[in-house]
């Protein structure tokens, strides 16, 4: 018993001693670059400090202010971005120099995933871009959100005064409108609050199993027969057969329906312009995709939108204010000339989205030619890069960390505002998350004050988790209260 004792304490020690030395001491290429320490970062992480803690530290860490930091991550060393300067040469150079890292085929994140645009390269890529944005900017119809979020009213009105989990709501109308825009489906997100719609269920069970650190330190472990791995398979199946039997249905109904203007969402859209170029495996993996890249972003950005309408009351009542002079009536869902209209609440969203970017950290690239940056900064081949959003938009010497949404209104565009990032990978659901989040929000404002819990009122900034690609909010409640006096001109 004590010999193994000993012989498990000197294998930690050795391993110990192995990556400390590694966490330390980087290639000589990447020597130039300041480092982020990583015990005090992993510290962070576990413990679940935060986001804000999390960037700190980063930002600490580049004490000259050149752009660039390393990490020691899941064993190997990884640079991060983290201003406009560096961010240009990143989004300048195409899939042949800097694609996304892949996966092995049946690694858990792939099977799940599968092959949908975010995840291809190169000319699949492009093929791919080609045959998705137009089926999707086909269907940006406002009416459909304000359809949705009136279902989100119904249901706010059963909670007036109640502290809700905001991020919760906010998945639910996010994923209520993917359904709808998908596939002309009724996801029942929005019915009642005490039961949770399915696809939510299951999708953040898969979502929440295929991040499972042990992938990351042990590469092979998912070939393991572990319990997590079976219960995993059996999960993703058990996904596939739903949105295979929503495919199938959909063809069915799209036989009888005549003409293709009679079309009203994406996957009829593909199922007749692509015909049999796509099988229904891709249709399945550029669903999936869709649905996991547009519900939880929207969903963090809308949280956080109401999270600053609540901490400042002031910008609240001027929000308000102007939907009431756009929209006039209060049951009148916005449409698209209205959406032009509403230029403070677009101020408000797209402040809120730099203060708190949801794709905080893009997915890492691996660089497969020498890239300069700066004047003598030289990342080698084959190291693992990615883009801070979050340091790109808090650089203090463009921007304040105060919420100031007129930046917005004096200036629509600014070039260090990124949250969908930029170049030939931006994110194709851009519109559309704005658009939507300006009906719901507009929506919501015309009939309830939102407010903090008096618990919550002692956060001074929106608490997050310490996650690492996507923000969530941490433990964050948002009342609202049905207005007394019906809004209306
Ligand atoms: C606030 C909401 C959103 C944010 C902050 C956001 C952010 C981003 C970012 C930063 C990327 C680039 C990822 C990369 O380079 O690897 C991206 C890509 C993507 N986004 Fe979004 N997104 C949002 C909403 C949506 C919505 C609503 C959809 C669809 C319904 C969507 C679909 C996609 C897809 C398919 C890609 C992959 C594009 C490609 O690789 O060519 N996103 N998004």
């Amino acid at each position: 018993m004590i010999a193994f004792f000993y012989s498990i304490l000197i294998v930690t020690l050795i391993l110990g001693f192995y990556f400390t030395r590694r966490a330390y001491r980087s290639p000589k290429e990447l020597e130039l670059i300041p480092t982020v320490p990583i015990f005090k970062f992993a510290w962070i992480v576990l413990f679940n400090k935060g986001q804000h803690e999390i960037q700190r530290v980063i930002s600490d860490s580049d004490t000259k202010k050149i752009g660039l930091v390393k990490i020691f991550l899941f064993s190997r060393w990884s640079v991060l971005i983290t201003n406009l300067e560096c961010a240009k040469v990143f989004f300048s150079e195409n899939d042949d120099v800097l694609p996304k890292a892949q996966l092995p085929d049946n690694h858990p994140i792939k099977r799940f995933f599968g092959k949908g645009l975010p995840y291809a390269n190169g000319k699949d890529r492009i093929r791919q871009q080609k045959m998705t944005i137009p089926a999707f900017n086909r269907y940006l119809n406002p009416e459909m959100i304000g359809e949705c979020t009136n279902e989100l009213i119904t249901l706010l009105n059963k909670w007036n005064e109640f502290p809700l989990d905001i991020f919760t709501l906010m998945k639910r109308i996010t994923v209520q409108t993917l359904g709808k825009l998908a596939f002309s489906y009724d996801m029942k997100a929005l019915d009642s609050l005490e039961e949770e719609p399915y696809f939510l269920k299951i999708f953040e069970k898969i979502t929440d199993l295929i991040q499972n650190p042990l992938y990351m330190i042990l590469k092979f472990s998912y070939k393991l027969p572990l319990k997590a791995n079976l219960e995993l398979s059996q999960l993703i199946g058990e996904f596939d057969q739903f949105i295979y039997e929503i495919i199938e249905q959909r063809k069915l109904d799209i036989a009888k329906e005549k003409k293709s203007e009679d079309h009203t969402d994406l996957l009829a859209n593909l199922i007749e312009n692509i015909g049999d170029e796509y099988t229904i495996k891709n249709l399945r993996d550029e669903l999936t995709t869709i649905f996991s890249a547009g519900h939880n972003t929207t969903a963090f950005a809308l949280s956080s939108v109401f999270y600053n309408l609540a901490k400042y009351p002031v910008i609240q009542k001027k929000a308000r204010e102007e939907a009431i002079q756009v929209l006039g009536d209060s049951s009148k869902i916005p449409n698209s000339e209205n959406i032009k209209n509403l230029k403070y609440i677009k101020a408000i969203i797209k402040e809120s989205l730099r203060l708190y970017p949801a794709a905080v950290m893009l997915p890492f690239r691996k660089v497969l030619k020498p890239l300069r940056f700066n004047q003598d900064i030289i990342i080698p081949k084959g190291t693992s890069l990615t883009l801070n959003i979050w340091q790109v938009h808090k650089n203090s010497n463009l921007w304040s960390d105060e919420f100031v949404p007129e930046r917005f209104i004096n200036q629509d565009e600014h070039e260090n505002w990124i949250p969908f990032s930029s170049g030939h990978r931006i994110c194709i659901g851009q519109n559309f998350s704005i658009m939507e989040q300006i009906v719901i929000t507009t929506m919501i404002l015309l009939k309830f004050k939102v407010s903090l819990p008096p618990d919550s009122q002692k956060f001074d900034k929106m608490p997050l988790t310490s996650s690492f690609y996507t923000l969530f909010p941490k433990d964050l409640r948002i009342i609202f209260s049905e207005l007394k006096m019906s809004v209306k001109i």
